[in-house]
């Protein structure tokens, strides 16, 4: 089921509690396992731990290399080398991460920081690699952006309808925009970045600006609403959208896109 998140942290019922969710991830499969992460648990306190549990590790593999991000040079968090059976701190290693011998990740008293995208590589005896998988981690933390204690108006999403399956359209309803609304961001994905950008409206000159993961399946109306139609499994998971208002404040709500199976 479609679930609606307010501003981070903001919600009166998480108090001030910092969650980290696990928000999607993608395969690149170049074998024939489907290699899969999923975070445990799903949802995670900042100051917490999260595993991100693999499963389905192709056979006779020699070595497992965790990154943060998805190039491998350099950013490499740790690897564990099955054939001598340890495992090896990388570059990126902060001193609160463990690789076990079956590929999961343990990252102990996660913060917002760790937000990023996380890479398994397995390697083969050969050194060729036989898989890659991406996860996506975002921590949310109230300090970065909301300025609380949150008046009753914090924007909100709503999705309409709440439910959809693959092929039908939605719309991403925002409620509660600042009254002095400058222009407004719609992000794929839980983090705020430029290369995520789907599009930005300028108020004063009624003008959109597609961005660069716009597909041409998505609508930007003056409003704050998205439409996103002709919904594909590619586009579940979450979308941020930022609020920009005159006096320059900065306003983050998400909201999480799931599809229920036809
Ligand atoms: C991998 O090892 C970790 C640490 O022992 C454990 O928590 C996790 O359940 C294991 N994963 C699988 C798929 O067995
Ligand atoms: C967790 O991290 C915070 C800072 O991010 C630190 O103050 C705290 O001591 C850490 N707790 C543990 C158990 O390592
Ligand atoms: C949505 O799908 C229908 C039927 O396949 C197609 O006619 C229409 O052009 C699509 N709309 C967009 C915006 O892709
Ligand atoms: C914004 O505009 C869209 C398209 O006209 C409409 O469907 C939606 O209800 C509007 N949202 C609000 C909050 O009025």
């Amino acid at each position: 089921m479609p679930s609606v998140l307010l501003c981070n942290g903001c919600t009166p019922w998480q108090g001030l509690l910092l969650t980290a969710s696990l928000v999607t991830f993608w395969h690149y499969p170049t074998t024939a396992e489907h290699v899969t992460i999923e975070s445990v648990p799903p949802h995670v306190v900042e100051g917490e731990n999260v595993l991100l549990l693999v499963q389905n590790l192709p056979e006779n593999l020699a070595t497992l290399v965790w990154s943060k991000g998805v190039k491998i040079s350099n950013n490499v968090i740790g690897l564990y080398d099955l054939n001598k059976d340890v495992s090896a701190p990388g570059p990126l290693h902060s001193g609160r991460e463990t690789v076990y011998s079956n590929g999961s990740l343990l990252l102990r008293n996660v913060t917002w920081k760790d937000t990023a995208l996380y890479t398994l590589k397995c390697l083969n005896r050969h050194g060729d690699t036989a898989s890659t998988t991406t996860i996506y981690l975002e921590v949310h933390s109230k300090y970065t952006h909301c300025g609380c204690p949150c008046s009753s108006a914090q924007p909100t999403i709503e999705l309409v309808p709440p439910s959809i399956v693959e092929g039908e359209s939605v719309l991403l309803v925002a409620h509660n925009l600042p009254e002095n609304l400058r222009s407004f961001f719609w992000y794929k994905g839980g983090i705020v970045f430029k290369n995520f950008e789907i599009a930005q409206h300028i108020i004063a000159t009624h003008s959109t600006l597609l961005g660069p993961v716009h597909n041409g399946r998505e609508r930007v109306y003056s409003n704050g609403s998205l439409l996103l139609q002709n919904v594909t499994w590619n586009d579940i998971g979450f979308y941020t959208l930022r609020t920009l208002s005159r006096n320059m404040k900065s306003e983050l709500v998400r909201v999480q896109l799931q599809l229920d199976s036809k």
